[in-house]
């Protein structure tokens, strides 16, 4: 019958759209109410001709209850504050999990790891905040020297127990020299700190890899062998030149910078040299038994380079549309 279709029809569009419990009792009273359209139905049946009677009662006593049924669930699930809180859409698309990933410059200094130590060098690590000593007299950078001006440094207070940030790695090798003896090869990936304005190249915090081989007669030919293969598998197929510059640091004789040409341009990328003989007698051996190279790179750098950013602030600012493209 179509006007039992068309009870239900409506019925099912009122339910759909009554949202709090006086609402559903609005459709209660509208469809099974003592005036609705289907009560009246139900109360004309005696008057039709059997026939009718048997054909639309039924259907009508269904529909009646199939209503009832339909209501008392929503009822009952409105009852539940939490159910009704919660509109959950369970044909919605799962919402994609957002996984975490590492930052560029700890896949650098993971890289850098990985590589020396297949080439048998260990990986030491050492304090952020230093000694004046370990930053510098050990190393050869006596208070009055003018050297000292090239690392601007953070001093922590009080001024007297002249404790700073470390300005680069190096102290590490005081520290591992007075503990260990030769021969070894180390490297120490780590933070450093510089007191100067920031820019496009400069952080006042940055991170370096020292490295440092010493023995009975460890040269400047290992140490060339050794940076020129790290930066081979660094710069996996890459074509590199290398170039070797004399350069001054207090704590090595002689003292070099290396620069690297890739993709036409020249890069400086390290400081490095022997180990000068102070240092060793710092570190309480003796010069005429070892001899060894160190260096010092920037993982900033590196990872700046090999990945194209322009801009050593953009590690440390924290904007996601940088850090999501690793
Ligand atoms: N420590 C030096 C710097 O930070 C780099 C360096 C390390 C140079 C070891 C020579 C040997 O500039």
């Amino acid at each position: 019958m179509e006007k039992l279709q068309g009870i239900k029809g409506g019925f099912l569009v009122a339910l759909n759209g009554a949202k709090t419990p006086a609402e559903l009792e609005a459709v209660r009273i509208r469809f099974l109410g003592r005036k609705s359209e289907l009560t009246m139905i139900l109360r004309s049946l005696k008057d039709l001709p059997l026939e009718e009677r048997r054909n639309v009662g039924p259907r009508a006593q269904a529909l009646r209850k199939e209503m009832e049924a339909l209501l008392s669930n929503r009822l009952t699930s409105q009852e539940s504050p939490a159910a009704s809180q919660s509109q959950v859409d369970l044909s919605a698309p799962a919402r994609k999990a957002e996984r975490g990933h590492l930052h560029p410059l700890t896949l650098v200094d993971e890289e850098v790891r990985k590589i020396f130590s297949a080439m048998n060098f260990s990986v030491v690590e050492g304090p952020e905040i230093e000694t004046e000593y370990y930053n510098f007299d050990a190393l050869n950078i006596p208070a009055d020297h003018p050297a000292r001006d090239a690392w601007d440094t953070f001093w922590l207070k009080p001024a007297n127990q002249k404790k700073l940030l470390r300005t680069h790695t190096s102290p590490v090798q005081i520290r591992y020299m007075e503990e260990n003896n030769p021969p070894f090869q180390i490297i120490v990936p780590g933070r450093a700190f510089r007191y100067e304005a920031t820019d496009a190249s400069h952080e006042a915090n940055f991170h370096q890899i020292e490295g440092l081989m010493v023995g009975k007669n460890v040269s400047l030919a290992n140490f060339k062998f050794v940076v020129e293969e790290f930066f081979k598998r660094f710069f996996k197929n890459q074509k590199i030149q290398f170039r070797y510059r004399p350069s001054y640091f207090p704590f090595v004789e002689p003292g070099l910078e290396v620069d690297i040409k890739l993709g036409g341009k020249w890069l400086e990328i390290m400081g490095a040299g022997m180990v000068h003989p102070r240092v060793f007698e710092y570190a309480h051996y003796n010069p005429r038994d070892s001899q060894g190279f160190a260096f010092g790179m920037g993982i900033d750098r590196l990872a700046m380079i090999k990945y194209k950013i322009p801009d050593v602030r953009m590690f440390f600012d924290g904007d996601l549309r940088l850090i999501k493209q690793f």
